[in-house]
């Protein structure tokens, strides 16, 4: 069984709640307002980690107590944090995030320390045929290409969440073998909008045109609809559940923290993005990113009582 390493960012998430999201110069009244452990890559790791995966972090906090927390947090996940850089002029990143009674929400960053993430820091790690790299676009790109460089010199397997959306510089995407996006970053990528109740066969044309060679795959999640992927060889399908949704932020980040301990432990994609969306349907009935990953026993529940209901 291999490894996770997750090269990325790490954060604390300011979250407030409100009804409905004010729109640009509107001032709306808010409910509550919590903290929670965040940053994609911190999320991702924390996923992996609660999955069973042996998982490691790469990446830059502030000499701060945000960072601090970030770290304490993660070691209490299992993670191991020697990949950890502390920078010493840059504040750890900071997420403003605003929830509306749907659970949905809208996110500022503010990378700080993330921002700053070196192909040094990026390669440290020592890897073997069989771990597998994650990254997202919340840290520099060279230091992802810097990554995916290294996993590919040492036969690991390489997993891009390209979120937040962003150009990918040449050649990177020629880098990865599993490519995750969501619809509005697959649309991103497309230079065409994609729908949120886009049909299948359009998901799917839509993953081949982004699909940068044949033996990658690439995965379209759907939110509360599951998630579409084409492999080499087939289309995978995995319907999502109905739950009910208290805060879908870290959603996407618990999927592919699973599905990277999946493809570390040798499951195939369909079972991996299977065990990944009940993993997310979990996430997004609790409060917070980092802290709503749930345990593998509470994923194992649910795909056995999902299964006693079909
Ligand atoms: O994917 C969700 C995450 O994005 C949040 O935790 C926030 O930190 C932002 O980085």
């Amino acid at each position: 069984m291999g490894k996770v390493v997750v090269v990325g960012s790490i954060g604390g998430d300011v979250v407030a709640t409100t009804e409905t999201h004010p729109r640009p110069g509107e001032t709306v009244v808010g409910s509550t307002v919590g903290f929670f452990p965040g940053g994609k890559g911190a999320n991702q790791a924390a996923g992996a980690a609660r999955a069973g995966a042996a998982t490691e972090m790469i990446g830059r906090i502030g000499a701060d107590a945000a960072g601090m927390e970030q770290r304490r947090f993660l070691g209490s996940f299992g993670v191991d944090c020697g990949g950890i850089v502390t920078d010493p002029t840059l504040p750890t990143q900071t997420a403003i995030i605003v929830l509306d009674a749907s659970g949905e929400n809208t996110i500022v960053v503010v990378a700080g320390a993330s921002g700053v993430v070196t192909s040094e820091d990026a390669t440290q790690m020592a890897l073997t045929a069989g771990d597998v790299v994650v990254c997202q676009f919340e840290i520099p790109q060279p230091a992802v290409a810097a990554a995916f460089g290294h996993a590919r010199d040492s036969g690991a397997t390489t997993v891009l969440n390209l979120a937040p959306a962003a150009t990918p510089l040449p050649g990177l995407l020629a880098l990865v073998d599993v490519l995750v996006v969501n619809e509005t970053e697959a649309g991103f990528l497309l230079g065409r909008s994609l729908a949120p109740d886009a049909a299948v066969d359009e998901v799917v044309a839509a993953a081949r045109e982004i699909r940068a060679a044949d033996r990658q795959t690439v995965i379209v999640t759907l939110g509360a609809r599951g998630a579409v992927a084409i492999t080499r060889d087939e289309v995978v399908v995995s319907e999502g559940h109905v739950v009910n949704v208290v805060d879908t932020t870290g959603a996407g980040d618990c999927f592919v923290g699973y599905l990277a301990h999946g493809l570390a432990t040798g499951v195939p994609m369909r079972g991996a993005m299977e065990t990944a969306n009940h993993a997310a349907s979990l996430c997004v009935q609790r409060m917070g990113a980092g802290t709503s990953m749930p345990a593998a026993h509470e994923v194992e529940q649910a795909v056995v009582a999902s299964a006693s209901t079909q």
